[in-house]
């Protein structure tokens, strides 16, 4: 699905409420450190700041959340934290896929996944298969996730069919292409959130967020709870969505 004019619907109180709201969660480690404690404690607690989260998105009425849990670029990383993180995923997995199912949350995972353990894969695998039947938040965890990764696997498959000439590479549109992204069947984020304090995109998704609203907070990833949430819809709900075209143009859709 590509952008789209006036693509949120409104709430019962007439406030536009994004479909999709894309975040970088960042943060935790600086949360860690400003309590004397490892970096690890920090992505425990920032499990919990992905929990409110998730709650307060299908409260809100958000349709989908995409959460940014691990880039390509993490595995660099020092190995303690990697490993850490890959079990704080597994366990999370485990304890949080039924109640996933309980509360109609719909689980997906993009990202490299063949750089995962077997038996982390599995579980994902298995998450998702759990989950698969629902039609409430549509919750995605990108891990091993890349844009340009995102972007590249695309054109890799596009010219796979083109080799099998079942595409013709002349003909190939931009909403093609997108049909191959890793989040195809989702609307493209309505609004992005990075905690933290850098104003960055950081490889996330490079291509969905062309027309995003973009917001950026201080807070750290941690500290962001339902409240935090409600402020940057509530800045959502104020900002005028262009997709390059004029405010008269607008104004002339709007009557229309
Ligand atoms: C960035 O903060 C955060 C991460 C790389 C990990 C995010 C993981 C979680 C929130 C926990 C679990 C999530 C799921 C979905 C199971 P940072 O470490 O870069 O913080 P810093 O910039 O302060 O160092």
């Amino acid at each position: 699905m590509g952008a789209d004019y006036q693509a949120e619907q409104a709430n019962p109180e007439g406030e536009r409420i994004p479909r999709h709201v894309a975040i970088i969660m960042d943060g935790n480690g600086r949360w860690a450190q400003a309590r004397g404690q490892a970096r690890h404690q920090g992505h425990r607690a920032g499990l919990d700041a992905v929990k409110a989260v998730v709650e307060q998105c299908g409260r809100r009425g958000v349709g989908a959340l995409t959460l940014f849990a691990f880039s390509s670029e993490n595995w660099q990383r020092p190995r303690a934290e990697v490993r850490m993180l890959m079990e704080l995923f597994m366990r999370t997995l485990d304890t949080e896929a039924h109640r996933l199912s309980e509360n109609n949350v719909r689980l997906r995972v993009i990202g490299d996944r063949a750089q995962f353990s077997d038996r982390l894969q599995e579980r994902l695998a298995e998450a998702e298969r759990l989950t698969a039947d629902k039609d409430g938040l549509h919750l995605t965890i990108a891990a091993s996730y890349g844009g340009r990764w995102d972007i590249l696997q695309a054109a890799r498959r596009a010219a796979e069919e083109a080799m099998a000439g079942r595409l013709d590479p002349a003909s190939l549109t931009e909403s093609d292409l997108a049909g191959y992204l890793s989040l195809a069947e989702l609307p493209e984020p309505d609004l992005f959130i990075r905690t933290g304090g850098e104003k960055r995109i950081s490889n996330f998704l490079l291509w969905q967020l062309a027309y995003t609203e973009l917001y950026f907070t201080e807070t750290l990833w941690p500290d962001f709870r339902a409240g935090e949430l409600d402020r940057a819809l509530a800045d959502f709900a104020r900002r005028q969505r262009r997709f390059g075209l004029t405010d008269q143009q607008l104004r002339q859709r709007d009557r229309a």
